[in-house]
């Protein structure tokens, strides 16, 4: 099927990606990651639209202005995965499946970074792979919709 929508969402300090923390979260910048999703989009036969933003109300207003013409999310909300209730709402209000990803090995680091206020109404999670954290969000969010658009059938 073509013509799905997905929307990337960045949430805070993402944009510093290549200066911040290097060790953990890579050389690469937002925009080379960006550049790398939309490569993927191409070859899979979607369109995805990035978006980044420090805060969390411009996020949640975001996710509702766009909800109508996206079919998911592929999610990286930072920090705000372990304290944003809001932000868990605001996903399952506007009633898009999503797949929260990750840079890091969230679950090997420090224990607040162990509980994620979106994992338990995500499709699926991708941490720890880097960059291919998206790159596996991207294909398993596309595969998700596909195979729930084709029928209900289970996992292929
Ligand atoms: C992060 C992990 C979060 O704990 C952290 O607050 C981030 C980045 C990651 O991609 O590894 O900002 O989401």
């Amino acid at each position: 099927m073509a013509g799905l929508r997905i929307g990337v969402i960045h949430g805070p300090n993402l944009h510093l990606l290549g200066q911040r923390e290097p060790s953990v979260y890579g050389t690469r910048s937002l925009a080379e990651i960006d550049a790398a999703v939309a490569t993927l989009a191409t070859e899979l036969g979607v369109e995805v639209e990035a978006f980044q933003s420090n805060h969390e109300g411009r996020i949640l207003d975001h996710l509702t202005d766009v909800a109508g013409g996206t079919d998911g999310f592929i999610v990286n909300a930072g920090a705000l995965t372990h304290t944003s209730v809001a932000l868990r709402d605001g996903l399952v209000g506007v009633g898009r499946p999503f797949v929260e990803v990750h840079l890091s090995n969230t679950a090997a680091r420090e224990p607040f970074r162990r509980d994620s206020y979106l994992s338990s109404v995500a499709v699926g999670v991708v941490y720890g792979f880097g960059p291919q954290s998206y790159l596996l969000g991207l294909r398993g969010l596309v595969s998700h919709l596909r195979r729930t658009a084709r029928s209900d059938a289970p996992n292929d």
